[in-house]
């Protein structure tokens, strides 16, 4: 098996190839390391046949789907995941063939209703229903220590013990561990009585991970997070610099329109000399009286240089072929000691 481990904070994705075919199972990735994965694939001769979710994510922003789309490759996931764009749902038993390897899915819930752990050959993609000296929490949605506890004392840890574990999570930067030492020395599996397990998963008081709502909301949907609208837009448009627009500025360019995107008393307060506002709520609707040439260069700024970027990209969109942003914001001019003019709107 050719292997390969992507760490993102700590989220882990495992892409698992078969070296005779040339072909791959990508598991659990994260839609910000899509490059990484397609390139060491690349590098390692493979090429991605199955993207898998071993559950649903309430804490990264998986990219199974944005892959799927990309690479025409079905997403996998177990039978009870609620995500309506999975082409491949498996169940406990069968197995998903990544050329001559066999991934077989066990079915653990308890993390999550839908969660599954893979085995292909020595290693047991385990997910979050077993981590390096831990186990996944179940507090979150669809989570019950109840069937965490029969997934892991009834099915997990009686696997063969030399079996090495492959988490979904690793936040200590541990490597490697098998279902034997984790069994020894794991202190969640210490407890094993049911009663005493659930009652332990019940009072571990954990804080909600960062992202949950948007992360349930896109893992669960297929929608968009903010960062990949955010991304999207950022390589659609070109930028300008705090300093090129300021050296614009003094030169007064009349060939630059500089468009004030943000709210009226955002702009009254404090606006770059002749910009004009126009603010990103209402662009859509007024840009065909607010700029009837779409061959003028038009520069977009905002407070922060998000919104600007995806104003920018909306102008692009319909039309306005030489519009940038400003890279930085209204924050950043000001830090910077460049000119604002304060001035309400006539
Ligand atoms: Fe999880």
């Amino acid at each position: 098996m050719i292997f390969e481990q992507i760490a993102t904070g700590g989220c882990q994705s495992y892409l698992a190839g078969c070296a005779d075919t040339c072909v791959a199972a990508l598991i659990d990735p994260e839609l910000s390391q899509i490059d990484h994965y397609l390139a060491l694939a690349a590098r390692d001769g493979l090429r991605i046949r199955h993207l898998i979710d071993t559950h649903t994510h309430a804490d990264h922003f998986s990219a199974t789907r944005q892959l799927a789309r990309q690479l025409g490759v079905p997403v996998v996931m177990h039978r009870a995941s609620p995500a309506p764009f999975v082409d491949m749902r498996v169940g406990d038993g069968e197995m998903v063939a990544v050329g001559k390897l066999r991934l077989q899915v066990l079915h653990t819930p308890g993390h999550t209703a839908d969660s599954m752990c893979l085995l292909v050959e020595d290693r047991l993609f385990t997910g979050d229903t077993l981590l390096f000296g831990a186990t996944g929490r179940t507090d979150l949605p669809t989570g019950d220590p109840n069937a965490l506890f029969d997934s892991l004392f009834d099915r997990v840890l009686k696997l063969e013990p030399g079996l090495g574990i492959f988490p979904a999570h690793d936040y200590k930067g541990r490597q490697a561990s098998t279902i034997g030492h984790e069994l020894a020395n794991n202190p969640r599996l210490q407890k094993r009585e049911r009663a005493a397990f659930v009652a332990m998963m019940n009072s571990l008081n954990l804080s909600m991970p960062t992202h949950i709502t948007e992360a349930l909301r896109t893992n669960m949907s297929g929608g968009k997070a903010v960062a990949q609208l955010l991304a999207e837009a950022a390589a659609a448009v070109p930028f300008m610099s705090l300093a090129e627009l300021k050296a614009r500025v003094d030169s007064a360019d009349a060939d630059l329109i500089v468009l004030d995107v943000r709210e009226r008393d955002a702009y009254e307060a404090g606006h770059i000399p002749g910009a004009r506002l126009l603010p990103r709520g209402q662009l859509e609707l007024r840009v065909n009286e607010e700029l009837p040439d779409p061959t003028r260069r038009i520069l977009a700024c905002c407070e922060l240089g998000q919104v600007s970027t995806l104003a920018a990209f909306t102008l692009r969109q319909m039309g306005f072929p030489y519009t940038v942003a400003l890279d930085g914001g209204m924050k950043a001019w000001r830090e910077a000691g460049y000119p604002v003019k304060p001035g309400r709107v006539a």
